[in-house]
């Protein structure tokens, strides 16, 4: 039998932190036997929102590298650079021209971006899940493993397939395949270390906020020891009055790999003073063998140059048969 298709990404904006991986990276790598996998740097969404293009190509190796130090697994997956492979550009113009603008301007991540934004909001920002929609389209995903944040993107894409094989298809034989989202029920959200209310994000101005992958770990103590608690005594699960608490022992939770039974058992009569200190060992035995094989993999520019070239053959050549397929059952002429 076949393997199921396993695509996603992140956008090559400044660091990756906890969220990214506990929701998104983490499951790539659990589930990256099961499936064949295609992981892609998203460098033409970072250009969204206001960019640095000086940092930009820089920022796009960091995330590559950063895939396979985290244990992306090159005998199951590929990886690529989106900028590098045209196709993902191409297909998104196509399905522009069959997305009705109101359902763009439905999506919650792009009124919370332009309402962040203030002015000069770009076409690109409203555009930026048709473009989403390509990457997973061309590869004909089964399964698009993401953060809860991503999930009504997914649903989007769902609703373009739908479309356009409505559209453009003939009965029983569809043009596009549609995707269904891997959504983990813990992880899935990554709250901020200063408002357990918000979640955990790139694009807080506060570093203190989060914690990113490549943080030393006197950095990681620091951020620790002054991250938002509550002057309850005894630390629970699910108490929707104590936000900050249920993400921390979730954060616990998951970097320690105990289950949370056991954490909810060892916590139930803590303070936050005895915690603290866990939750910083935790993290930084954790992110420790992720940092080491980061820094070697980067220390062998030649190493992860030939894993991005060899991710673009492979990615390309799928890309452009989907491609070729879509322009086809959209009338074009195609080159001989
Ligand atoms: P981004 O940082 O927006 O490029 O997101 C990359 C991936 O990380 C996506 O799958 C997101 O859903 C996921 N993600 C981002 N922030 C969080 C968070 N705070 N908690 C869980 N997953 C997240
Ligand atoms: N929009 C996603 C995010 O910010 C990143 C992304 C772009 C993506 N294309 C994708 C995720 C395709 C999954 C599949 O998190």
């Amino acid at each position: 039998m076949t393997k199921q298709r396993v695509l996603s990404g992140v956008q090559p904006t400044g660091n990756l932190h906890l969220g990214n991986y506990l929701g998104a990276i983490r499951n790539w790598v659990a589930g990256q036997s099961q499936y064949d996998n295609f992981f892609c740097v998203v460098d033409l969404h970072a250009i969204t929102v206001p960019h640095n293009p000086a940092t930009l190509a820089a920022d796009t190796y960091t995330i590559a590298a950063l895939y396979l130090a985290c244990g992306i697994d090159l005998q199951y997956s590929t990886i690529f650079v989106q900028s590098h492979v045209s196709a993902h550009s191409e297909l998104a113009w196509l399905l522009n021209c069959i997305t009705p603008l109101n359902w763009l301007q439905d999506m919650i991540q792009f009124k919370e971006k332009a309402l962040k934004q203030g002015q000069n909001v770009s076409a690109g920002l409203l555009d930026y899940p048709v473009l989403m929609a390509a990457d997973i389209l061309l590869y004909d995903a089964d399964k698009v493993p993401v953060g809860e944040d991503q999930k009504q993107h997914i649903e989007l894409t769902r609703d373009i397939v739908d479309r356009l094989n409505h559209q453009f298809g003939k009965p029983n034989q569809p043009v596009l395949k549609s995707p269904a989202p891997l959504i983990l029920a813990e992880g899935a959200r990554v709250m901020s270390l200063t408002d357990g209310t918000k979640k955990m994000s790139k694009s807080d101005p506060s570093d203190m906020s989060r914690i990113n992958l490549l943080d030393p770990p006197d950095l990681i103590q620091t951020k620790i020891k002054k991250c938002k608690t509550d002057p309850v005594r005894g630390l629970v699960f699910d108490d929707p009055e104590r936000p900050e608490c249920n993400n921390l022992l979730t954060l616990y939770t998951l970097l320690s790999g105990k289950s949370k039974q056991d954490v909810a058992i060892e916590c139930v009569e803590m303070g936050w003073g005895q915690f603290k200190p866990l939750l910083m060992d935790a993290a930084i035995a954790h992110l420790k063998p992720i940092q080491d094989k980061y820094q070697s993999i980067m220390d062998d520019k030649g190493y992860l140059e030939s894993v991005l070239r060899d991710g673009r053959e492979k990615a390309e050549d799928i890309a452009n048969q989907t491609l070729r397929r879509v322009k086809g059952a959209l009338g074009y002429s195609l080159p001989l």
